[in-house]
């Protein structure tokens, strides 16, 4: 890996800026992508997302209303070109975790499946909170042709009845590894990677599983699941970004897969850099992408904002006390 783009954010297009970097010089790539949801093509753009004008553009509907075919087949093809490029720059035997939407899931898996990876696992975020976001169908009776009362006798039927959104409470995030070169033991030899360390523990010292929760659910959830809770502190104030990730949850899937502080962390959709923070925190290198130049600010403020939280002895993290340089 050129040092130029080591612990860096760069600001560009992933499917320009991937092709620059060294095949084989990649560790782990855990990212969370653009979804195309919402007409939110994969340039979003914070502030045509937020503007009224764009709210029309999507017919008076609210966010996430509208479905649209095509959405998921662009997805493919894009997610499909961009997977080819990360199958290029890791390791042999090295994994990349792609954050998804449950309504996208089968997409960005086939996409990353058919680029050559071997699908491993799915993991799934739990989470309590979340915005539901069925409508009620009252507004649409209103402007139907009919006398009142048959427009209240509708209302009455379908009372409670809601447009087919269910609240959404997980995030599933699909593990996938390149093909090692010979066996587990050969590749991890010669590449540091392709194995997973179950010294890392979650809920009360449990062994590493594929259902993680940030929230306290209840005893025997929290107990099988739980890695500590997103600090209130850790997105920091100045952060704006929409999704950001919670540290720990970045954490847990780099130290899951990562051994030294030799290892390299890519995120190519970096966001406001919540995995290169993670990355840093443990004591690894990072490179980060994003087109989004005022994210990429962000992300690199958080990062100089923290110092490294782990000590790595052995591929065994050893925690230290999280320090934070700005409040
Ligand atoms: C879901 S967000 C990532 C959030 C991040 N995990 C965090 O915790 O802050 C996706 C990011 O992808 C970026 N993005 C969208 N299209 C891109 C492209 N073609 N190339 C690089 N970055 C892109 C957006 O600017 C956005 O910050």
């Amino acid at each position: 890996m050129s040092e130029t783009y080591l612990n860096k954010i760069i600001n560009e297009d992933a499917l320009k800026a991937l092709p620059t970097l060294a095949e084989n010089s990649i560790d782990l790539v855990l990212t969370d992508p653009p979804y195309f949801l919402d007409k939110m093509d994969n340039r979003w753009d914070e502030k045509k997302v937020a503007s009224t004008k764009y709210h029309h553009v999507i017919k008076s509907l609210p966010a996430g209303m509208r479905f649209d075919r095509e959405q998921g087949k662009n997805f493919y093809d894009w997610y499909y070109k961009i997977s080819k490029e990360i199958l290029r720059v890791l390791k042999p035997g090295g994994f990349f975790f792609s954050f998804s939407s449950p309504r996208l899931y089968h997409r960005m898996v086939s996409a990353m499946d058919d680029a050559g990876f071997l699908i491993r696992d799915g993991f799934i975020w739990l989470y309590t909170q979340n915005q539901p976001k069925a409508m009620s169908l009252n507004h649409f009776i209103d402007r139907l042709n009919e006398n009142e009362k048959s427009r209240d006798n509708l209302k009455k039927q379908l009372h409670g009845w809601k447009t087919p959104q269910i609240k959404s409470c997980f995030e599933p995030i699909v593990m996938a590894q390149k093909e090692a070169e010979g066996t587990f033991l050969e590749n991890f030899r010669k590449y540091n990677v392709g194995l997973l360390n179950t010294h890392v523990k979650i809920g009360k010292e449990m062994y590493p599983s594929n259902v993680i929760s940030t929230d306290s659910i209840n005893e025997v959830v929290d107990k099988c699941f739980l890695i500590s809770k997103p600090d209130k502190k850790e997105k920091g104030d100045f952060n704006f970004h929409r999704t950001v990730k919670p540290l720990s949850l970045c954490e847990y899937i780099i130290r899951l897969t990562t051994y030294s502080n030799e290892a390299i962390v890519l995120d190519p959709f970096a966001g406001s850099g919540t995995t290169l923070v993670a990355a840093k925190n443990l004591g690894r290198k990072f490179v980060g992408i994003d087109i989004n130049k005022e994210y990429i600010e962000i992300g690199r403020r958080r990062i100089k904002s923290f110092e490294a939280d782990y000590s790595i002895n052995n591929g065994v993290p050893e925690k230290k006390q999280l320090k934070f340089l700005l409040s």
